[in-house]
């Protein structure tokens, strides 16, 4: 009898592949839980430091817990010299998240438990990534704007620290406010491509700088994390409000994807934008005219993809679609988005991978075979 062909799940759309406490994503409903705490309570109450203990350590810290775990933080913020120069010599020309995912990727190199598997180096190790990927966001965009390396701040909180070392000045806290709440929103989401990539690598019981270079890369594309660069590079090309629906129905009729639109899991509104959007909103009396511009085609852009695609396609803002005019408020530059990204979700990524190695199998799928079988060699000079 015929092998019968097997289901091939393009995409692994729908296939589960653990087991996981640390995230649940509602797609229907549009909810989102950080270890069974919606995103909408923790995005008001907690702080990223407080996220990223509740990601790796299953609860939210009591007092003494956080506290130690804020100072274990902060001892680590401070980067390798051979890390700043690399940074100092290549930040201006290339990519922010070739520098971010080669820095990452040097840091085992100054690290002595780069190679001990233990539970215990391993945490070490989130903490000194969580801490130290922040820093070097902070230092690429330092340097992409001609200035030098700012040494950590131990007074600040860990995305007031990061503004500190990007700017060289202590955060105002319009600038504070956007940049913890991204940091809080973008730290988690279950099984999305970076973080399986992280996984992948990771279940061969390679070494966690391993693992997250993975996820650094995968985040990079524009389907995924480089998402948030490009709707607010659309927005800077859509220019006035007034061309917004036009632009939308061209690139739309030309089959081009709307940036910061449509997600594998989300089939409503991504509740990460709506807690976005509504602190865009908080803002517009006291934003620049370029934040209430943005903010205004942003809107035009919501209303125009909802109507055309939200109900039918199932298509509607992710939270990639209202960060890049937050970011703008900050002062953030369009090319940091996406590696504050990746200094946000080292904490998800770190956390599911040390729950993935307590009960570790190797990731491997399968493929089906379409090609041919049993061809005869051909020498070179007969081909
Ligand atoms: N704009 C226009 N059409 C879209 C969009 C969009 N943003 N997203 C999906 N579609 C259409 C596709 O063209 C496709 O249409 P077709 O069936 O006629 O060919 C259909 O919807 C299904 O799209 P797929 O890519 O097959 O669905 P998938 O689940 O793989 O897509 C994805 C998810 C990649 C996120 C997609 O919605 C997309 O490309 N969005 C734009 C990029 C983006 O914002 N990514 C960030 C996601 S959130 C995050 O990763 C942090």
């Amino acid at each position: 009898m015929a092998d019968e062909a097997p289901i091939v799940h393009k995409g692994l759309d729908s296939v589960y592949v653990t087991e996981s406490s640390i995230c649940k994503v509602d797609g229907t409903e549009g909810k989102l839980y950080y270890r069974g705490y919606p995103i909408e309570e923790i995005a008001e109450n907690s702080s990223y430091e407080e996220v990223a203990y509740l990601l790796i350590y299953g609860k939210l810290p009591k007092r003494n817990e956080l506290d130690s775990f804020i100072a274990q933080l902060k001892a680590e913020r401070d980067l390798p010299q051979g890390i700043i120069e690399m940074i100092a010599s290549n930040a201006a020309k290339a990519d922010p998240m070739d520098v971010l995912r080669t820095a990452v990727s040097s840091l085992s190199l100054y690290d002595n438990e780069a190679a001990d598997s233990s539970k215990e180096a391993n945490i070490r190790k989130t903490i000194r990534l969580i801490s130290k990927m922040s820093s070097i966001v902070a230092t690429i965009g330092r340097y992409r704007n001609g200035g030098g390396y700012v040494s950590p701040d131990a007074k600040l909180s860990h995305s007031e620290n990061f503004l500190y070392m990007l700017n060289g000045a202590k955060p105002a806290p319009e600038q504070h406010k956007p940049v913890e709440m991204m940091f809080i929103l973008q730290a988690e989401h279950s099984s999305n491509a970076s973080t399986f990539s992280t996984l992948v690598t990771g279940s061969t019981l390679s070494d966690l700088y391993s693992a997250v270079t993975s996820g650094i890369g995968t985040l990079k594309g524009p389907l995924h994390g480089g998402a948030d660069e490009e709707a607010l590079r659309m927005m800077y090309t859509i220019g006035d409000p007034s061309n917004t629906e036009n632009y939308i129905n061209e690139a739309l009729a030309g089959k081009k994807r709307i940036m910061g639109f449509g997600h594998r899991v989300y089939k409503t509104y991504d509740p990460r934008a709506r807690v976005i959007k509504g602190y865009l909103l908080s803002l517009q009396s006291n934003s620049s005219e370029e934040v209430r511009r943005l903010t205004e085609i942003a809107l035009r852009g919501e209303k125009l993809m909802i109507e055309k695609l939200g109900q039918s396609h199932g298509i509607w803002p992710n939270v990639d679609f209202f960060a890049g005019p937050v970011y703008v408020s900050a002062g953030i530059k369009v090319e940091l988005f996406t590696p504050l990204f990746a200094a946000s979700r080292i904490s998800g990524w770190c956390a599911h991978m040390l729950e993935y190695w307590s009960d570790n199998k190797l990731i491997r799928p399968l493929e089906q075979y379409t090609g041919q079988i049993g061809l005869k060699y051909v020498p070179i000079d007969k081909r």
